[in-house]
């Protein structure tokens, strides 16, 4: 059935390649009919060669390929993480007042909830200095993790930040004893609140980060583990680790790594924003996901934002997304895409075994505007590959003193989508050197240089202001497309295979550095290498 259906999408696909984007807008209600509203957000993808009929194709393959179903079920707690024979119910940590949601005929809403004021009782307490370190009230919180335990935390306090009123948040992810040292260099182990978050309690990078912190702590602190927390799913880990039981947050394996901030993975979040702040993100998650839950498909942001997806990656071949948004304080969230996305959706083969017949989702990656305008915009102006783009801003920012900088924003993002999709031709851009002391070949080859394509599509993502309630909301939004993606292509969004062979290779590889033998890497250029490295150490 969804043969059909893709077959009707690639079909109107190569008919959308000569089409112009710009003049779709002859029809001048395209903006309103190719855009959409949910929660206070504008959703505009008027800017892409989708017409009427490749629309409708890619709303019939979303049915052909049940995505209605696939929504119901994720949301009603089945196993749809069928490699690991898990659920996926993220959903239903951020929508606490919600109706039971059943795993295995036991209903989770419970435990949920009593974690959730176990999390908002520990951070008031570090907040108002009831909880303390040895050398008085937390300055400091230091979250160890990688991944999904350091992404989601590290992304929302810095956008945030307007909000942040508790002790100021780190975040150590990487092995690389730079992090660790760079973080710990300018902080007061006296006053610091570490906070150990691994849904495994396994991964290396934070157990080795972990066990660093907890000895240079010690260097100074009576009973450091009074100033240790951990957020987990492995609590005979965390004991062994030496952290006492009441600081121990835990959650279930179906709350996946990259879909982990509404829960206890959030809590240096609710330390920095507090727990109503942090109710209003988890208000605007459950938001999202009642508008996805229950709007047709054509009128659905998430549903749509994939669909676009996969109309510019399956269907028109480009092969990456750029995220950008207009919006400094989301500096990180194209760091946290890359895995949400990435990880979800960055693989070759189905939930069936087979290769994917379309493929995968594609390569997502970004910087905020403006400053990706003075650096890589130029490829996405005048590159020979098409990156189409999604644009995010705000209509207002947080400086009511500097509306002046908004403004030249808002101006900047909108100038860009603009340029993209409108271009300047060689005849226009003639008409820019009037009489030059040039010949007419020598305007003509620097007027060819200076030639937009334009037909760049893109999409924009406008909301009113980046407060709790509305990064909430495009976080679940994001989610969301990545799951419609999934559900589209045949594939499991909620497992991770590819990243397990590297680790296994490092911990083989490790005694080759620890113990100083490169003969034994296996291979001839990892033998080089690990020589090279090896000596390299020695000789300085
Ligand atoms: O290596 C990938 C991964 O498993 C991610 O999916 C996860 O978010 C990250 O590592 C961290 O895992 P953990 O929270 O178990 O330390």
């Amino acid at each position: 059935m969804t043969a059909k259906a893709w077959k009707a999408v690639l079909s109107a696909a190569e008919a959308a390649k000569s089409r112009s984007i710009a003049g779709l807008f002859e029809d001048d209600t395209r903006a309103e009919r190719y855009s959409l509203v949910a929660s206070d957000m504008l959703f505009d993808y008027s800017k892409t060669a989708l017409d009427d009929t490749a629309r409708e194709t890619l709303i019939q393959l979303a049915h052909a390929a049940g995505v209605e179903d696939a929504r119901r079920s994720m949301f009603t707690g089945e196993k749809i993480n069928a490699s690991e024979n898990r659920a996926a119910l993220h959903t239903a940590l951020r929508n606490l007042n919600g109706p039971p949601v059943f795993v295995d005929g036991v209903d989770v809403m419970p435990d949920l909830r009593e974690t959730f004021e176990r999390m908002k009782a520990f951070a008031k307490m570090v907040r108002d200095g009831r909880i303390a370190g040895q050398g008085g009230a937390i300055t400091d919180v230091i979250n160890i993790g990688i991944g999904g335990s350091d992404l989601g935390p590290a992304m929302a306090v810095r956008a945030l930040t307007p909000y942040h009123d508790g002790p100021r948040c780190h975040f150590v992810s990487n092995v690389d004893g730079a992090d660790l040292a760079d973080t710990l260099s300018n902080l007061a182990p006296e006053t610091t609140l570490v906070i150990v978050s691994s849904k495994t309690f396994t991964t290396i990078e934070t157990m080795t980060n972990a066990s660093s912190v907890q000895k240079w702590m010690a260097r100074s602190v009576t009973d450091p583990s009074a100033q240790f927390a951990a957020v987990s799913t492995a609590k005979e880990r965390t004991a062994a680790f030496g952290i006492p039981t009441e600081r121990v947050f835990g959650f279930a394996d179906w709350v996946g790594g990259r879909y982990s901030i509404w829960g206890p993975i959030g809590l240096s979040l609710m330390i920095a924003i507090g727990a109503e702040r942090f109710g209003e993100f988890l208000e605007g998650g459950a938001r999202m996901d009642a508008h996805f839950a229950t709007t047709a498909l054509d009128r659905n942001m998430p549903a749509m934002l994939a669909l676009i997806g996969i109309w510019h990656h399956q269907g028109m071949g480009y092969p990456t997304r750029a995220v950008l948004p207009y919006e400094h304080r989301l500096s990180r969230l194209p760091a946290y895409l890359q895995q949400l996305e990435m990880e979800s959706n960055g693989k070759s083969v189905g939930v069936d075994g087979e290769a994917l017949s379309h493929g995968g989702g594609p390569i997502v990656w970004g910087e905020p505007g403006t400053n990706g305008q003075h650096a890589f915009f130029q490829l996405l102006h005048q590159g020979n590959q098409i990156v189409p783009c999604e644009f995010l801003i705000a209509s207002r920012g947080h400086e009511p003193e500097l509306t002046r900088h908004h403004e030249l924003l808002q101006a900047n993002c909108l100038a860009q989508s603009e340029a993209l999709m409108c271009g300047r031709d060689l005849e226009e851009t003639l008409s820019l050197f009037p009489g030059h002391e040039m010949t007419d070949d020598d305007i003509e080859k620097q007027a060819r240089q200076r030639v937009f394509p334009g037909n760049r599509p893109s999409v924009t993502l406008a909301y009113p202001k980046l407060t709790p309630r509305i990064l909430g909301q495009i976080i679940a939004l994001y989610e969301h497309r990545v799951f419609v993606e999934g559900v589209i292509l045949g594939l499991n969004s909620f497992d991770q295979w590819g990243v397990e062979l590297g680790k296994e290779i490092a911990k083989s590889l490790f005694p080759v550095f620890e113990e100083r033998e490169p003969t034994r890497a296996q291979n001839g250029s990892t033998r080089l290498l690990a020589s090279f490295l090896t000596k390299q150490s020695e000789d300085i």
